[in-house]
């Protein structure tokens, strides 16, 4: 494994984290989940995100337990808030009310006094920012968040909140968890060069497009079984990734792999890391052998010339448009 830091600042993460959503507490058993994270830490994984709201808080119960026992210095726990964890009008969204609650059930669900990195998961158009930003400074005074981050913000959020950071004396932004892979390229206009001149990190979501990218998925032909688009809930999130167009040009990508002596998912993975301002690839699985196959990644260089090369190939079906980063405009 390889590290790198968060942003600019001290803490240090896996190049390849391992992520939680849609797999643990709902597509996949609870022995299954636990020998992922077993896989993730015999590779060098360290980092590890999750989220309140992932399979109704259960997916962090799963990884709190899957997690016992280890040296929680050896970790970076990653969680967030903001969509619904309960019925209430206030429990969703960025408010200090929510925040602090959150945070609570999150650190009993995880077994841990605090977590690496909290991360608001959306932008809250009915909280203002200088209410969240302040309740994210407090919990990292109370000693149970280290790290403050954001998830799916635009650039111009990004920059408000850092300027009331600044003025306010909060405690500062280290990083985005934004989409990202060959297919949604959004971050790159706008996110990325000022993330870089702020000192964020992007810790990207869906390296591998759900899985669109190992090529397993074929045009015109039913998915194979057991993977995330025969999920209810997963087919609900893959299936926009999914036309007959992509699935064709993601299968043209197969000897560029093969040239560099690397599977689809590890080209994949590798490919976001390519980018200095990422400083982690969050990657899911189903099975151990996926996590074995996909930290392969770490450390792997790719040239100018196959950078190319993929751009040719994926060229009109790539997503780059920044206006593609919306929070919703009210409250889930
Ligand atoms: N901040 C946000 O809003 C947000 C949103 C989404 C995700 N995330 C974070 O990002 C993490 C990763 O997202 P993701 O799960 O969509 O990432 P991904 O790595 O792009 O996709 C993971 C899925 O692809 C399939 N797969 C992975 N490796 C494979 C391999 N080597 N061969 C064949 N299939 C393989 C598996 O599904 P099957 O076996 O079922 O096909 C696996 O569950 C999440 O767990 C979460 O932590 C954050």
């Amino acid at each position: 494994m390889e590290f790198r830091h968060l942003g600019r600042s001290g803490l240090m993460v896996s190049e390849i984290s391992y992520g939680n959503w849609i797999t643990h507490g709902s597509q996949v058993e609870e022995d299954a989940a636990h020998a992922c994270v077993r896989a993730a830490l015999d590779e060098g994984i360290t980092t590890f995100d999750t989220a309140d709201v992932y399979a109704g808080t259960k997916a962090e119960e799963v990884l709190g337990r899957a997690l016992k026992g280890v040296r929680r210095e050896s970790l970076e726990i990653f969680t967030k808030v903001y969509w619904p964890t309960g019925p209430g009008r206030n429990d969703r969204g960025l408010s200090r009310k929510h925040i602090m609650e959150s945070i609570n059930g999150s650190l009993r669900r995880l077994g841990t006094d605090y977590v690496d990195l909290y991360q608001a998961h959306r932008f809250d158009f009915e909280t203002p920012l200088e209410e969240t930003l302040r309740a994210f400074d407090d919990l990292v005074r109370q000693g149970k968040v280290l790290y403050v981050g954001v998830s799916e913000w635009s650039a111009d959020q990004i920059s408000q909140a850092l300027k009331i950071a600044e003025s306010m004396g909060f405690d500062r932004l280290v990083s985005n968890q934004p989409q990202y892979s060959m297919l949604w390229r959004v971050i790159e206009a706008e996110v990325v060069p000022l993330s870089e001149r702020e000192g964020l990190g992007q810790i990207v979501w869906s390296p591998i497009a759900q899985g669109v990218l190992t090529g397993k998925y074929l045009p015109g032909q039913p998915p194979p079984a057991g993977s995330r688009a025969t999920d209810t809930n997963g087919s609900r999130f893959i299936d926009s990734l999914m036309s007959d167009e992509v699935l064709r040009r993601v299968q043209e990508l197969k000897p560029v792999a093969a040239d560099h002596g690397l599977t689809m998912a590890q080209l994949a993975v590798a490919w976001v890391l390519q980018n200095p301002n990422v400083s982690s690839a969050i990657v899911g699985a189903t099975r151990p052998e996926q996590v074995r196959d996909n930290v392969k990644a770490a450390g792997v260089k790719l040239d100018a010339d196959t950078m190319r090369k993929i751009d040719d190939i994926l060229g009109p079906v790539v997503e780059r448009d920044p206006a593609k980063t919306v929070s919703p405009a009210s409250r889930p």
